[in-house]
């Protein structure tokens, strides 16, 4: 889809905004001038309040050169943020998107506190959001379930300034692309071997793309992940995408849990719902995700970003209850559940990541832990830290994109319910309690002292169960993940 800038509104369609009580935005009252009135008179016959979402529409509204015009609520003025315009915008395309119409007008006007400039480069990306589609193996589509909005016109004052802030907005639109991609790929199609390959394209934006095989991870030991993956019959891969935009600094690592499909192995999952296990690698769609928006923008910062891709299978080869492993630290585990293998996969990639990288700051991602949708729902990720001044920078970037985190408790009581006389630690507390916090605790053995670490369980938050009401977020896989950490870049570790 096209997104272009400009002072004046063409196409067939036209979109402006409704504020809190219905009264009309700047631009929208330009129209309304131009109809007589008519705009005004359709928003008071709707009871139309402004609220975010609502909608009225005029069709071939007379003296407009459009096939329809459309006003959409986006709250109330001192409320309204980038986000709202983007749900704004969002809305807009939904409506729009299959509907035969090909060119779409978005009067961005100023609003509240979101300056012109900013207002038309998040509707530009608010659209390129509510587009999104993943429709590759629809072979049947008819034409009226297809596309057919292809043309975007933000319609601002402040043209220039749009169009750079735009391109930021946009890069990060790609990376959640990506992500978004990755999750919904079937797990036929997507698993360790052929998600590696897909990454190894991110090189041509400069990011430094190298994979480790079986081989490489078992000279480094990491015993853990490798039996994870040993029920597979895909090799397993480590990834590393590596930004320099900053010099020597030391780097902000991501970490990604790649769990291309989960069954559980031996410790199997029950029948269903266990198609959603496709999208356990959530962890490491958000960090290629993260790395394709701060390549694409050129941020300033260094950023290493690395996955650990395995599949997790029954098998005559596949890890039992009761093995115990070593990990790349030196520590070993007694594998109680195999369904507990993200941690498993993290323990050896965390260590790597401080080993080979020295970073400022760990973060990892990774669709956990059941129990986190259980304490949160789809709403929030759950957050956990060693660190309080990473906790808040965390949270703050989470909640200006609107993907928010809620910050769990951890320690030594927790710590202590993973001990076991079999080895340095089990991979199950063995009792339904906190069962988030025990994961975090696990993966924090495997953080160095004096290391900033921060774990976001995002298990409520890769993919949301349908129906699909956020606009901007039109599908199954949400691409979560993207845009928290690329504004954490930004705003903590860019130059
Ligand atoms: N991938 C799952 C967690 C999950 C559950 C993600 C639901 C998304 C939706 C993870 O590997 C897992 O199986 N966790 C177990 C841990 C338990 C065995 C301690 C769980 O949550 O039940
Ligand atoms: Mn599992
Ligand atoms: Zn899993």
């Amino acid at each position: 889809m096209n997104v272009r800038f400009s002072k004046d509104g063409r196409g067939e369609a036209l979109t402006v905004m409704v504020l809190d009580g219905g009264a009309l935005s700047p631009s929208a009252a330009a129209l309304d001038e131009r109809l007589g009135g008519a705009l005004a008179r359709a928003i008071a016959a709707a009871r139309m309040t402004g609220k975010p979402g609502q909608a009225v529409e005029l069709l071939a509204p007379q003296g407009l050169d459009a096939s329809r015009l459309l006003a959409i609520g986006v709250g109330a003025a001192d409320k309204v943020d980038g986000l709202a315009v983007e749900r704004w915008a969002g809305h807009a395309v939904k409506r729009l998107l299959t509907s035969g119409v090909e060119k779409l007008s978005l009067f961005a006007d100023a609003v509240g506190s979101v300056s012109a400039a900013d207002a038309a480069a998040k509707a530009g990306a608010g659209a390129r959001l509510a587009a999104y589609r993943f429709d590759a193996y629809r072979t049947k589509l008819k034409p009226e379930q297809k596309p057919t909005l292809s043309d975007i016109q933000v319609v601002t004052d402040a043209v220039k300034a749009a169009q750079t802030r735009f391109e930021n907005e946009n890069a990060v639109v790609d990376g959640v692309y990506l992500a978004r991609d990755l999750v919904n790929e079937p797990p036929n199609v997507l698993h360790p071997e052929s998600f590696a390959d897909r990454l190894g394209e991110l090189a041509e934006l400069g990011v430094e793309v190298k994979v480790l095989g079986e081989a490489e991870m078992r000279k480094l030991g990491m015993h853990a992940m490798l039996g994870v993956g040993q029920g597979s019959v895909r090799e397993s891969k480590l990834v590393v995408m590596s930004w320099k935009g900053a010099g020597k600094a030391a780097p902000v690592c991501f970490v990604g849990k790649g769990v291309t499909f989960d069954t559980g192995g031996i410790s199997l999952k029950p029948g269903p719902g266990m198609d959603e296990m496709k999208g356990d690698m959530g962890g490491a769609a958000a960090v290629a995700g993260a790395l394709k928006a701060v390549a694409t923008r050129k941020a300033k910062a260094n950023v290493v970003g690395i996955v650990g891709l395995v599949e997790n299978m029954p098998d005559g080869s596949a890890q039992r209850p009761g093995d115990i492993v070593s990990t790349m630290s030196g520590q070993t585990i007694e594998v109680l559940n195999t369904d507990a293998e993200g941690r498993l996969v993290l323990a050896d990639v965390v260590w790597y990541a401080q080993e080979k990288h020295k970073p400022a700051a760990v973060i990892d991602l990774a669709t956990l832990t059941g129990a986190v949708i259980v304490s949160l729902g789809h709403e929030h990720a759950g957050l956990f830290s060693n660190d309080d001044d990473l906790a808040a920078a965390v949270t703050a970037a989470a909640a200006a994109e609107g993907e928010p985190v809620w910050r769990l408790p951890m320690n030594a009581g927790y710590d202590k319910m993973i001990d076991t006389p079999n080895a340095d630690m089990k991979n199950i507390a063995g009792k339904p309690a906190a069962g988030s916090i025990v994961g975090a605790q696990f993966i924090k053995r495997f953080i160095k002292d004096g290391q900033a670490w921060a774990h976001i369980d995002i298990a409520g938050t890769a993919w949301k169960p349908g129906p699909y009401e956020d606009p901007t977020s039109p599908g199954w896989a949400t691409g979560y993940g993207v845009r928290l950490l690329n504004r954490l870049v930004a705003d903590k570790y860019e130059a």
